[in-house]
């Protein structure tokens, strides 16, 4: 009886040390809509529905490994173990665990194709990432509205992430319904997304906190008025290809976001001198004939929407004009999360 037990272990050890390891790969996403104030702190149910479009030159890949070897979680991400998100991952690794009716700990090795924690969805791509990864390696295969939930009990926006695009995240009441869906195929619209980064500073206000201090404005209830008449405009001029029409809600929906930190107790400043100087560029572009507008996350950095063609002449402009710019990211839409073969470790 002893020793049947224990041959029962070991196969159960050698067949799930086989399935216990994967890994993912997963872009960030930028907002057109943004996400901001949410309803249910603990599952990340937003106050509005979001609408965006992965990146596929900003991701982040992830291995996961669940085994008996590993006496607690070991999380690296760039090489670092103090990561500031390292209690949110083994929180989400706990929920994976409890899906997966599994105990055992984990290592988690993860790199981001850019800065972490500077305003540029790095918990998108990052939380995404670790549901995929972390799901397969349990040995659980959800459907994609499962694991777009489960991504977003990481991060909310890592919610969005998942499919592929252009996607939309309907806010929902709880959480079976609250997940996201693409729209439309990365290869709908050939856009150019130029992200710049004019600093690598990780951010002092986290978005949680973010979320909750965007109650306190006065004018978030008007914020959350308009939002549904705006998501809808937007998805028509994605709809129809329409830059002028997508550019001029894209920019205004960034100002109206904005006005929300600046009007929170406490208020939130997250612009840099060059992030007005690369918004007033885009306007004085546009006015020489450039078509190109811009976006941007709780962070500095803006990200600009422009035709493929017009690229490199907003480039130079950028480089020239903007002395602080310390990198273009170019990038076109993308698809969502996918498990790829190459571990980290
Ligand atoms: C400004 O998804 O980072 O990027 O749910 O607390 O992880 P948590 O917040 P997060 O918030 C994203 C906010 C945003 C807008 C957006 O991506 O829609």
């Amino acid at each position: 009886m002893v020793v049947k037990v224990g041959v029962e272990k070991r196969e159960r050890f050698k067949y799930i040390s086989h399935r216990m390891k994967a890994t993912a790969k997963s872009p960030a996403n930028i907002a057109f809509i943004k996400y901001w104030g949410r309803r249910d702190k603990t599952l990340n149910i937003p106050e509005n529905s979001s609408l965006s479009c992965n990146l596929n030159n900003l991701s982040t890949i992830t291995t996961v490994e669940f085994s008996e070897k590993y006496k607690k979680d070991d999380i690296l991400i760039d090489g670092k173990r103090d990561d500031i998100e390292v209690e949110r991952i083994i929180s989400h690794l706990d929920k994976i665990r409890e899906l997966a009716k599994i105990d055992l700990k984990a290592k988690v090795v993860s790199k981001n194709s850019f800065p972490n924690s500077s305003g540029l969805a790095s918990s998108a791509s990052g939380f995404s990432a670790l549901a995929l990864a972390g799901s397969t390696a349990a040995g659980i295969k959800l459907s994609e509205k499962q694991l777009s939930m489960l991504a977003r009990l990481g991060s909310g926006s890592a919610s969005r992430s998942i499919p592929d695009g252009f996607v939309e995240w309907n806010k929902g009441i709880s959480h079976e319904t609250s997940f996201a869906k693409s729209i439309y195929p990365a290869d709908y619209w050939d856009l150019s997304i130029i992200v710049t980064i004019i600093t690598k500073d990780k951010k002092d206000v986290k978005n949680t906190i973010g979320h909750t201090m965007a109650l306190a404005s006065p004018f978030y209830p008007t914020r959350l008025q308009g939002i549904d008449e705006k998501i809808k405009k937007m998805k028509k001029a994605i709809k129809n290809k329409d830059l002028k029409t997508f550019g001029e809600i894209l920019e205004a929906e960034c100002l109206n976001f904005i006005s929300i930190h600046l009007t929170s107790t406490p208020y939130i400043i997250y612009w840099e001198p060059a992030t007005i100087k690369i918004m007033k560029l885009c306007r004085k572009l546009r006015n020489e004939g450039v078509e190109v507008y811009f976006t941007m996350d709780a962070g500095p950095q803006p990200v600009l929407y422009c035709e493929p063609r017009n690229t490199k002449k907003i480039v130079n402009r950028l480089k020239k004009e903007v002395k602080e710019l310390k990198k273009v990211v170019l990038n076109k839409p993308h698809h969502g999360a996918r498990i790829v073969n190459k571990h980290l470790f």
